[in-house]
């Protein structure tokens, strides 16, 4: 047997991790400014994360859900505290598609409706309902296709207002990343999120933050839905949550009550996955991460800025996208084979950073570097 052949990959084996760098099977070492696509949040391999899973392994791994999992108040609890929400309930699964699809399914149990409201350039995730709200035809299987789903243009308030008006009673949900990430990295504008909020509240819709991508702590706040002031109904979580361990979940408003069964899961919320994202939740906590990546964030976005060939600088705390001139389009790649230093992408010409929220000081400024001289080569 060999594996479905779904990724073109880079030429990379990478055999271990530390921190930010990651080191090859000829012991190359590697500047990790792409986390595995925004999953390594307190960094690979970081000691406390190792210990507790270690620890964990030791005990217990996995039971179903069918008996009391301590471990699972204790993340709730936690992320109360460190997210701020400390009134809404988490229920737990394993990845970003699947919270999204617990999210729209519950919003629509909640208010007895089809309709959703999803925007131009999302990526929600590859499952049924998840990818149906995602902006890719290319990845919704003709079985995904549905009328449900409404997409309307990305921070456009009067597009979004004329909708409600037409079919806001309709509407279970408005489902929003609060900085796009597959899409490029683009920042939903604080009076656009207000203004979902208001919709939703008007016309009784369930406002869904994904934050797969932007939350736990990656903006610099918690969610990057907050810096428009306002509460999402739910929060759809996973990267950054187990920092490479599989694990995600939703926090639900306590306006949304539970009912036996409406949700569930074999996998989610084993022992494990809970030991795993409370480390992370704990070195968030203590190492300051959040504080870290908008100081850092900061510095990277002012020095991009800087370099008058490139264009676009945006994001906020450590996600961070920016636009390359057509002539400069192998940068990526540059980065990646000459200089050693991973970064992602988005189409067409979009450089996206998305390292740990631990970066220091030093390596971004020793990125700026490289990016320079990778950009010189083309001055050439
Ligand atoms: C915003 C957002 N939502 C959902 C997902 C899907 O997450 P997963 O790949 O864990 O299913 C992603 C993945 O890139 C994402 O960026």
């Amino acid at each position: 047997m060999k594996t479905f052949d779904v990724y073109p990959i880079n030429d990379i084996t990478i055999t271990h991790a530390k921190g930010t760098r990651v080191w090859d099977i000829n012991n190359t070492e590697y500047m990790d400014l792409y986390g595995g696509h925004a999953v390594i949040s307190i960094g690979h391999t970081h000691p406390h994360w190792v210990k507790r899973i270690e620890n964990q392994l030791h005990q217990i791994a996995f039971y179903s859900n069918s008996i009391r999992i301590p471990l699972q108040d204790e993340l709730a609890a936690k992320l109360g505290e460190v997210s701020g929400k400390k009134d809404f309930d988490l229920f737990l699964c394993n990845s970003g598609a699947e919270a999204n699809e617990n999210a729209l399914k519950l919003a629509s149990f909640h208010t007895g409706r089809k309709k959703i409201v999803a925007f131009t350039k999302a990526f929600h995730g590859r499952t049924s309902l998840a990818v149906a709200a995602t902006d890719n035809p290319n990845i919704v299987a003709p079985v995904n296709e549905t009328d449900n789903i409404s997409f309307l243009p990305f921070n456009d308030i009067e597009a979004l207002e004329a909708h409600f008006s037409k079919e806001g009673h309709e509407i279970a949900a408005v489902i929003v990343e609060g900085i796009q990430g597959v899409g490029g990295i683009n920042v939903a504008s604080n009076a656009f999120l207000q203004a979902i909020r208001k919709q939703c509240d008007d016309f009784g819709a369930v406002y869904i933050a994904d934050s797969v991508q932007c939350g736990y702590g990656r903006s610099g706040k918690f969610f990057s839905h907050d810096f428009a002031g306002v509460d999402a109904d739910i929060y759809s979580m996973a990267k950054g949550m187990g920092n490479g361990f599989p694990i995600g979940g939703i926090i639900i408003s306590p306006k949304i009550k539970a009912k036996h069964f409406m949700l569930g899961t074999t996998f989610g919320g084993n022992h494990l996955a809970c030991a795993a994202a409370l480390a992370v939740l704990e070195v968030i906590e203590q190492e300051s991460l959040m504080q870290n990546a908008e100081k850092i964030g900061n510095y990277l976005q002012s020095a991009l800025k800087a370099i008058p060939e490139i264009s676009g600088v945006r994001g906020y705390g450590l996600m961070i996208g920016f636009d390359v001139p057509d002539s400069h389009k192998n940068l990526k790649k540059d980065l990646l084979f000459k200089h050693r230093i991973f970064t992602g992408e988005a189409k067409p010409n979009v450089i996206r950073l998305l390292p740990s929220l631990a970066l220091t000081m030093e390596d971004a400024s020793s990125f700026i570097d490289a990016l320079k001289s990778a950009i010189a080569q083309y001055q050439q």
